[in-house]
């Protein structure tokens, strides 16, 4: 009873208060102001009702225009329009609209949203010196914030969502020190965020969503009442941002974040909705994350998050939606999520979880993604084993533009090593053509540019291979497998299990390597893979039980049958000597290689000292590299296949070296000699004399530069092909390096060589009676 007593009284008086209202007189400077903004914003819908006689301290109030005065004078305006779609007429001008507002100088709280205003926020908006809460969203405000916003030191809510704002956010944001929500949603504002963010200590939501912003989050750790960070579709990262303990809502999804996720986030008590999806965390994911105490909302979809989940873990169980869909994820779906209410939203497709449905990839996608974007080490020991078995993963460059922020340390026993091999099958290079590498491929301008494109096509992912799949290969080091011996180490043939030849170097280590040491160059390793390149296919690192240093290094490459480019060249072999559409294939490939060698990685692989044994052709006749400058083979040896000496990479020039890439032009140029004379070059001297040769029958006639030329190739080629590559041959070989080509003026010219020579070949076997001196002009053969 005593209550409704009071609450009666309380009525009372509110009602009493509200008639000293009602007699107070709207000054009439105010009133006249009203009607003015009415008259501005063109009359619109929600202000039908207000005319000269409107009581306006006393007008009903509904959802789309209030005015809330006290004693004399308006301190709230809220007007709501209907759309956005349409915009005030051409003759409003956004700053004398201010100048009427200014004349309500006690507003306390402006709202006018989607009204089409249009124009950019005036200088005059300094004049609202008492606002507190102001809230255009909707409208079209363009231009830049105007440093005069910065005098509204009042200010605690800043809404200006849904225009299309630009620029920078000024670095003045610490002029509002009250300031508790700050929305600028869906508007152009770009640049980094200032850092004068991280001193608003009142703050309690920050949504700058769909922005153009980019770089990293400044430190928020000092908001220590920062609820909502929403930071939606814009290019921030890479680091995730350090924050306060107790936000509420955070989202970070459609950004640029390429970290680890923090441990701190699982200390966030409060957070109650966590999206993080969108972006390219890494690292492992935790399952503590599920077991928020206030946790309802939780996304990391789309990242490359890994690690195994278990199906004992826990989750909270006031959680409406989990999305746990494209990571690279293992392990078994936690029980606690797969509960029977359908109130519960659980995604997780795309993942690599055991007995799953919602479309899984096969658990070695996600083991060697994983690989690929390096995980940090997570050591376990096992004790009394008689061998331990360190394997450092990498794989191929599968996901691009990922940073490389460790590199995950598998410790294996050698009884686990079996559930390793279980690996998709090793597939080999297959051109399908039975008699080498054809015209045909040649002459299809469109098939060399995709085989480009692809690069490895064809290669098994990059991978560990377990020490026993590696002894099994070689029949545990029988000496029959073994195909070359130097100081350095051994260089096995080897049979894996599917039955795919392999190449394995063996390199025995100095004691007192960590696998840590290595792990750049197996990395570096890791992304030379190329059709041109004899590739890796993968590694394994065997270690000392006591130390656990690095005792041997084994890199499994593909095999290679076919002997070096050196061993198909005339002088060498004449039965089985390269016919010359087949040479120009194998420049075009060594070309190719190398080019490949300077774009792969930066500052690119130079001065790789190549001569013609350090190519060999496979099964179709596909030139590969089989040696190139990489540190750890230039001190472990090279990745030869026998028959070529060892030889030490050692950089000849200084890596400052303004053309440094001409190097390899010089010893292209040498190859190409080769290729064109049918002989190997004895020395620099034989190198230059034969230059010379070669310059002196460009200038002569037709038959003159076909005397010089290998016997074979002779009268298979074609004048306009021959006289392209020997072109070409010289200029590779000038005196300064500047004057050489680039890698690709040669290619381009050793393609149109192939063309023209493949097209030649093909019209005289259609027409019997073509001859070289037809009018047809092979330059006009071109690429479309
Ligand atoms: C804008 O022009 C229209 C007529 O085209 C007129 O009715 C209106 O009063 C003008 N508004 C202002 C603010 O001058
Ligand atoms: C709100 O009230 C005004 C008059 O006070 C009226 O013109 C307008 O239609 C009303 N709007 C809605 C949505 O009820
Ligand atoms: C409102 O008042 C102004 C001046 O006081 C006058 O010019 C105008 O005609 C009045 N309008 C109406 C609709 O009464
Ligand atoms: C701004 O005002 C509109 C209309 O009242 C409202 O819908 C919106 O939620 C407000 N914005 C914020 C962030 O409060
Ligand atoms: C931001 O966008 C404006 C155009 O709206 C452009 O002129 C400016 O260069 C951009 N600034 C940055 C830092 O990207
Ligand atoms: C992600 O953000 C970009 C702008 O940063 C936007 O263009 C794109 O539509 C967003 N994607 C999604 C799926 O929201
Ligand atoms: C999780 O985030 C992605 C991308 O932002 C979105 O497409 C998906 O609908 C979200 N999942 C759920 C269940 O809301
Ligand atoms: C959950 O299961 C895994 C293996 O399935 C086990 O290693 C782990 O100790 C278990 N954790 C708990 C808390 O039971």
């Amino acid at each position: 009873m005593a209550k409704q007593f009071h609450t009666s009284l309380l009525l009372l008086l509110i009602t009493a208060l509200l008639s000293i209202c009602d007699s107070e007189q709207l000054q009439f400077s105010q009133l006249d102001a009203l009607l003015r903004i009415q008259k501005d914003l063109n009359f619109p819908a929600a202000l039908n009702s207000w005319n000269n006689n409107t009581e306006f301290c006393n007008a009903d109030s509904n959802s789309s225009s209030t005015v809330v005065c006290y004693e004399d004078t308006i301190t709230q305006l809220h007007i709501i329009g209907e759309a956005r779609t349409s915009f005030l007429p051409r003759n409003f001008s956004v700053d004398s609209f201010f100048l009427t507002l200014a004349r309500l100088p006690n507003l306390k709280v402006l709202t006018l949203v989607s009204l089409g205003i249009w124009g950019s926020l005036p200088a005059k908006i300094s004049h609202l010196s008492s606002l507190e809460i102001f809230n255009m969203s909707s409208n079209c405000l363009y231009g830049a914030i105007p440093p005069e916003l910065s005098s509204l030191s009042n200010l605690h809510t800043l809404i200006l969502d849904e225009n299309m704002l630009a620029g920078q956010l000024p670095d003045w944001m610490d002029s509002f020190p009250d300031l508790t929500v700050l929305s600028l949603k869906n508007n152009k504002f770009n640049g980094s965020l200032p850092d004068s963010l991280g001193s608003l200590e009142n703050l309690r939501i920050l949504s700058l969503s769909h922005n153009h912003f980019y770089g990293m989050v400044p430190d928020l750790s000092r908001l220590e009442n920062l609820e909502v960070l929403d930071l939606d579709s814009n290019a921030l990262g890479p680091q995730f941002p350090e924050l306060g303990t107790k936000l509420v809502t955070l989202i970070l999804r459609n950004n640029s974040f390429r970290s680890g996720i923090p441990s701190e986030v699982t200390s966030y008590y409060q957070l109650e909705r966590l999206d993080i999806s969108l972006n390219t965390f890494v690292g492992p994911f935790q399952p503590a994350l599920l077991s928020l105490p206030s946790i309802t909302y939780l996304n990391i979809s789309g990242n490359i998050l890994t690690g195994m989940v278990f199906e004992n873990m826990s989750c909270n169980s006031e959680l409406e939606v989990v999305d746990l869909s494209s990571n690279l994820l293992t392990g078994k779906l936690p029980k606690c999520l797969v509960s029977k209410s359908s109130d519960r939203t659980v995604k997780y497709a795309r993942n690599c979880l055991d007995g799953a449905d919602q479309n899984q990839n096969p658990s070695p996608f996600c083991h060697t993604e994983a690989l690929a974007v390096g995980i940090l080490p997570e050591r376990k020991k096992h004790k009394g084993l008689s061998k331990l078995v360190l394997s450092i993963g990498i794989a191929g460059g599968a996901v691009g533009g990922v940073v490389l922020v460790g590199l995950i340390v598998f410790l294996v026993k050698r009884g686990n090593a079996k559930s390793q091999s279980k690996n998709p099958p090793v597939r080999f290079i297959s051109e399908n053509a039975a008699s080498g590498y054809t015209s045909k491929l040649l002459s299809s301008a469109r098939y060399i540019s995709q085989t480009m494109k692809l690069g490895a096509v064809g290669l098994p992912t990059y991978r560990t291979f377990s020490l026993e799949e590696i002894e099994t290969a070689t029949n545990y080091f029988n000496t029959a497998s073994l195909m070359s011996e130097s100081s350095h180490g051994q260089m096995y043939r080897g049979q894996l299990k599917n039955g795919s030849v392999v190449a394995i170097k063996c390199v025995k280590m100095r004691k007192g390597y960590s696998t840590q040491s290595f792990m750049q160059q197996i990395e570096l390793i890791s992304k030379l893979r190329h059709l041109h390149l004899v590739s890796a296919l993968g590694h394994c690192f065997e270690c000392h039980l006591d130390d656990s240093s690095v005792s041997r290094i084994f890199l499994v490459f593909e095999y290679v049958p076919n002997g070096t480019l050196k061993s198909w060249i005339s002088d060498e072999n004449s039965s089985k000597s390269l016919g010359w559409t087949q040479r120009i294939a194998a420049a075009i490939g060594v070309a190719k290689g190398i080019q490949f060698l300077r774009t792969v990685i930066l500052p690119g692989v130079y001065s790789n000292n190549l001569r013609i044994t350090d190519v060999l052709l496979d099964q179709n006749l596909v030139a590969k590299i089989c040696s190139y400058n990489l540190p750890l083979l230039s001190n472990l040896g090279q990745v030869g296949h026998g028959n070529s000496s060892s030889k030490s990479k050692s950089p000849k020039v200084n890596k400052s070296n303004k053309y440094e890439d001409k190097f390899d032009i010089y010893d292209l140029g040498v190859i190409l000699l080769e290729l064109i004379l049918g002989r190997t070059m004895k020395s620099k001297n034989d190198v230059d004399d034969s230059t010379k040769l070669l310059q002196a029958s460009l200038v002569a006639d037709d038959d003159a530069r076909r005397s010089v030329v290998d016997s074979v190739i002779r009268r298979a080629s074609l004048d306009q092909s021959l006289k392209t590559m020997m072109e070409v041959c010289v200029r590779c070989l000038a005196k300064e390096e500047e004057e050489r080509p680039s890698i690709e003026d040669v290619l381009w010219n050793l393609q149109f060589a192939a063309q023209v020579q493949d097209s030649w070949r093909l019209d005289s076997q259609s027409s019997s009676d073509w001859s070289p001196e037809s009018p047809s002009d092979p330059a006009r053969i071109a690429f479309h």
